[in-house]
């Protein structure tokens, strides 16, 4: 893999900016990275807000060929990827909550935000990441960031650098039947999801079950009344395990 990657000290947003490259056919590879964002976009309509020079804000444009309902499972290979780079950078190993936010305990450490873009160059998928490196922003007691977890200060570029190289390895795994088993495995593994009881609220209904695997398309298999039903980030509203909805 060829990764050339732009650095913007400051960018609105580097999955905005890497949508309308890959738009204009720009190659697989493709990476943008930024000091600051300053309309940084989370998952749900939400802002990604962090102090400048304080996290990993980054995306890469990715093309496999997978089918659009496949497309995610790139982006959990990109989280797959990230929770490798920061074990070996810094020994946190944080845990994944489905679909991707990466989590230590129950605060959250990084967000994925993958868009699926349609160019002439066919089917692309921008996997946006933000990692907490010294700063958990400002959502308070619900985030932590390397520093706070591990004391080790990495320095961005570092870890996008590395990051990289576990994404080129795990690219490689998409390409096939066997690679694509073995990374559901992976993020069967890490996901603190499975096993508990989760309710999923879709445009028009809700549903309770409790969450017992990945597919092999990503997709997340919850049990519910008895019937196994698949659920992928696209239909999902919101993911909350039945204590957090009974918080409420
Ligand atoms: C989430 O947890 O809701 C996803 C957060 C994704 C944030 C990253 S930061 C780099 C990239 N650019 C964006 O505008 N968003 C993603």
């Amino acid at each position: 893999m060829i990764w050339r990657v732009e650095h913007f000290e400051e960018i609105d947003s580097t999955n905005s900016w890497l949508a309308g490259e890959a738009k204009d056919g720009a190659p697989e590879g493709t990476v943008a990275y930024a000091d600051f964002q300053s309309a940084g976009r989370g998952r749900l309509d939400r802002k990604w807000v962090s102090p400048p020079g304080s996290a990993l804000l980054c995306s890469i444009l990715l093309r496999p060929s997978l089918g659009a309902s496949e497309l995610y499972l790139a982006v959990a290979a990109v989280a797959l990827s990230a929770r490798a780079a920061l074990v070996r950078l810094s020994g946190v190993r944080p845990s994944l909550k489905w679909p991707n936010d990466l989590l230590v305990g129950e605060q959250k450490l990084a967000g994925l935000l993958g868009e699926i873009v349609q160019s002439t160059a066919g089917l692309a998928v921008v996997v946006g990441i933000g990692i907490n490196l010294s700063d958990a922003g400002p959502d308070g007691v619900r985030a932590t960031s390397v520093l706070d977890e591990s004391g080790v200060t990495i320095a961005p570029r570092a870890l996008l650098d590395i990051l990289l190289e576990e994404v080129e390895f795990r690219r490689a795994l998409l390409e096939t039947a066997e690679g694509r088993e073995s990374l559901r495995q992976e993020y069967e593994r890490a996901l603190v999801t499975l096993g508990q009881s989760v309710r999923i609220e879709l445009v028009n209904a809700v549903r309770s079950g409790i969450a017992r695997g990945v597919d092999a398309s990503g997709q997340l298999m919850v049990d519910v009344d008895g019937t196994t039903m698949s659920f992928n980030a696209g239909d999902v509203i919101h993911l909350r395990s039945s204590e957090e909805a009974s918080r409420d």
